[in-house]
């Protein structure tokens, strides 16, 4: 606990320090449903990242306080609260990094799909705004069912005539974040020590972790057992869904897990060379037009998009049998954002 609170107490110090001795990029990042959730644990998140200039909080409603709130904390970045539609563009305008956790979570005994009648209006009305008031921007998709809400918004970018493959993300990194910590659990190690691709898409079994790629390779760990912890990979958002018991879903290891990602971006654009994240990308890896696997990123955003490298047996039947179910997801999206 006192490390946690040290740790916290000289981020401010560090960030003020490397940001003023080197010279980093003026940066603005956005979050598009700032007041929610994740919205508020991932604000601060970005308020301590020290690559960070300006932070711009977006709700319907809520965020003037959350911004004051979080601008309180002493690090270098700007904040501000935008509430409502009208201030939409002058919190997107010049923006170099989106992130968009709006939306409605579930609750026990929905899919991800289930939110689509919902999310799926909103991200396309947020999607044009992006197209309008910050084209250039990076885009991290949040809000679920993040295997249609990419291609929702690829859409609307190309309606608007803006679309860069490179600059639209499928946040899958807390994907990444519970299979490494299953794994680390199982195989006694530290998971700051462990590295699993996941690849595939962001809903049950289309999440697909490669448990036979994984950094620090347990001899003692069965088929079985890494049958049990691709499942457990694949139900993480469940369990938390159920835990909370009508409260939600994830949100502050989704927070972590967007900040890292954020993160992952903005070293790209700054040119800091080899990092690699998984994410859900447009991608020609399979047949599908979307996929997530480990991405090289860059200065434009994406800089290479990394095949899947050998998979165990297990690993190619996850594959067969997650394409179906996540090409009908994508259609789906790509038909209500060409319909609607
Ligand atoms: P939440 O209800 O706590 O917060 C959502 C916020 O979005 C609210 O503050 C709401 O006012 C806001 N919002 C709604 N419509 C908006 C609009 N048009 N413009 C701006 N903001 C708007 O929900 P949450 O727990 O923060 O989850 C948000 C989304 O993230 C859900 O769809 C959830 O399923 C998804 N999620 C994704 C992952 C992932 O791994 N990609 C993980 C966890 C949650
Ligand atoms: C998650 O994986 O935690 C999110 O997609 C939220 C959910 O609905 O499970």
């Amino acid at each position: 606990m006192s490390a946690t609170l040290s740790m916290l107490r000289s981020a401010p110090r560090t960030a003020v320090r490397s940001y003023s001795s080197s010279f980093q990029p003026q940066r603005k990042v956005t979050i598009l449903g700032a007041a929610g959730g994740i919205g508020q644990p991932l604000s601060l998140l970005m308020k301590l990242n020290p690559l960070v200039s300006s932070l711009s909080l977006y709700d319907i409603a809520g965020t003037p306080g959350v911004a004051a709130d979080v601008s309180h904390v002493n690090t270098l970045a700007q904040v501000s609260g935008f509430a409502g539609e009208e201030q939409l563009g002058k919190a997107l305008e010049g923006s170099d990094l989106v992130i968009i956790p709006a939306g409605v979570p579930r609750k026990p005994g929905m899919t991800r799909d289930d939110l689509f009648n919902i999310n799926a209006g909103i991200v396309k009305s947020l999607s044009a705004a992006i197209a309008k008031f910050c084209p250039n921007a990076l885009v991290n998709m949040i809000s679920n069912p993040v295997n249609s809400t990419v291609p929702i918004a690829a859409e609307v970018f190309k309606k608007a005539g803006m679309f860069d493959e490179k600059k639209l993300f499928g946040v899958t990194t807390l994907d990444v974040v519970r299979a490494k910590t299953f794994y680390a659990g199982k195989a006694n190690v530290e998971a700051s020590e462990v590295d699993v691709p996941v690849v595939g898409g962001h809903a049950g079994i289309t999440i697909l972790p490669l448990f036979s790629q994984v950094t620090l390779k347990s001899k003692t760990l069965s088929d079985e057992e890494i049958k049990a912890l691709t499942k457990r990979t694949q139900d993480g958002g469940t369990e938390v869904v159920e835990a909370k018991a009508g409260k939600g879903s994830a949100t502050l290891s989704m927070a972590y897990a967007g900040a890292i990602f954020a993160d992952a971006c903005l070293k790209g654009l700054n040119g800091v060379p080899d990092v690699v994240e998984c994410s859900f990308v447009q991608s020609s890896v399979t047949e599908l037009p979307f996929f997530a696997s480990k991405v090289r990123l860059g200065k434009n955003g994406v800089e290479e998009v990394l095949g899947l490298g050998p998979l165990s047996d297990h690993e190619n039947q996850g594959l067969q049998s997650l394409i179906p179910e996540l090409k009908a997801s994508i259609e789906k999206g790509i038909k209500f954002a060409k319909e609607s």
